[in-house]
């Protein structure tokens, strides 16, 4: 019996290889690869599926997150509030930006960003905020969107790993001012390499970040915007979107059956998945199966042993960072701070068998 991955995404391809490789074959023959008709329909198609006007294609999640700052008013100086518990990409792109990050803390039993802790973390030179709909599970955007609005600052939705959740207010995507994706291969919507998109229900804000996403042009050769780039999402990437579109209602509703089986295994104890709660809730995709565990390295070593491989989404929490050595120096959150200690990542992907699940949770039973 071989190890069992965490992801794989080589059975992700072969369930659709047919479909895959015969898209893939009208684009090479089309000869149009980058902002042609499979770019523009799968713009169409997402925006609709996410519930927002207006989808404009990058080239990958971090691309989206800047831009969707720039796209927002945000500039150099301006702080953006946002959790340290979310692998570092909101962070990257507002140093990109040249803004100032500034890390609230999140709540304890969902590790997501609340009102009650993004408060204390405003100030009156915060642009933006970020929210991260952590691991697919949806945060509490109403009560974000309230605060946001009378401190006069932006909403923004970090929603790489929410693509497909949807609350009582709409889908991830269409619940703030602006909201970015990501469509690396891992995500629960993937590319077959980088991919990412910025959606939004404000026309202007859309021709803004089409302007951006492209040398800031508003007509071609014509640099109107400043802080423009090349980010664009190509046309083989759109296609392979579109041909795997359909099917992520299906695969989150399996991702949600594997956790909501972990959390069964794992009963009442000091141990619990993360997101076990909302296992059977449309707010939340299983993007990763995460539970939280006292003792971390034992329990990563019976797994392994087991041949379960897992992981730990994030270890560093983003103030902790080299790359912010110095600047952030006597900030504590103590809550993202003792949660990166004892966070553990288990196997969830749709291709993943009943029979490779149950494996899982002989050992979590154990525990
Ligand atoms: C929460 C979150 N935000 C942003 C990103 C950045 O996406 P990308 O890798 O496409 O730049 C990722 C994934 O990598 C992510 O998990």
């Amino acid at each position: 019996m071989g190890d069992l991955p965490l992801n794989d995404l080589g059975r992700g391809f072969a369930a659709l290889e047919a479909e895959l490789r015969s898209t893939v074959d009208d684009v090479l023959s089309s000869g149009w690869y980058v902002l042609g008709p499979q770019h523009d329909a799968f713009e169409r198609e997402f925006a609709a599926a996410v519930g927002a006007g207006h989808c404009v294609g990058v080239g990958n999640g971090t691309d989206a997150l800047e831009l969707a700052l720039l796209g927002v008013g945000c500039r150099p100086g301006d702080e953006v509030v946002t959790v340290a518990n979310a692998g570092m990409y909101t962070t990257t792109a507002a140093l990109k930006a040249g803004l100032v990050p500034r890390f609230a803390d999140v709540d304890p039993s969902t590790l997501l960003l609340t009102a009650a802790t993004l408060e204390p973390a405003l100030t009156p030179r915060t642009r933006a905020v970020v929210v991260t709909h952590l691991y697919g599970r949806l945060a509490d955007v109403r009560a974000l969107r309230e605060l946001c609005r009378a401190a006069g600052v932006a909403l923004v939705e970090d929603c790489a790993q929410a693509a497909g959740a949807a609350g009582e207010d709409g889908p991830a995507g269409s619940l703030a001012d602006v909201a970015a994706f990501s469509f690396f291969p891992t995500k629960n919507l993937g590319a077959l390499g980088d991919g990412g998109a910025v959606v939004t229900h404000d026309a202007d804000r859309a021709a803004v970040l089409r302007s951006l996403r492209q040398y800031g042009w508003s007509a071609k050769y014509t640099a109107t915007l400043p802080n423009g780039r090349n980010s664009r999402l190509d046309e083989l990437q759109a296609a392979v979107l579109r041909v795997k579109l359909p099917h992520l209602a299906g695969w989150n509703a399996r991702r949600r059956g594997i956790v909501a089986r972990y959390a069964e295994a794992l009963g009442d104890g000091p141990r619990c998945m993360v997101h076990g709660r909302d296992a059977g809730s449309p707010a939340y995709v299983g993007h990763l199966a995460v539970m939280s565990t006292p003792d971390r390295d034992a329990d990563r070593a019976v797994l392994a042993a087991a041949g379960i491989r897992t992981d730990v989404h994030y270890p560093t929490p983003d103030h902790r960072q080299p790359v912010l050595a110095g600047t952030t120096g006597g900030l504590r959150l103590p809550v993202t701070e003792q949660a990166a200690g004892q966070i553990l990542t288990l196997p969830c992907f749709a291709e993943m068998t009943d029979v490779e699940i149950d494996r899982v949770c002989d050992v979590l039973r154990g525990f």
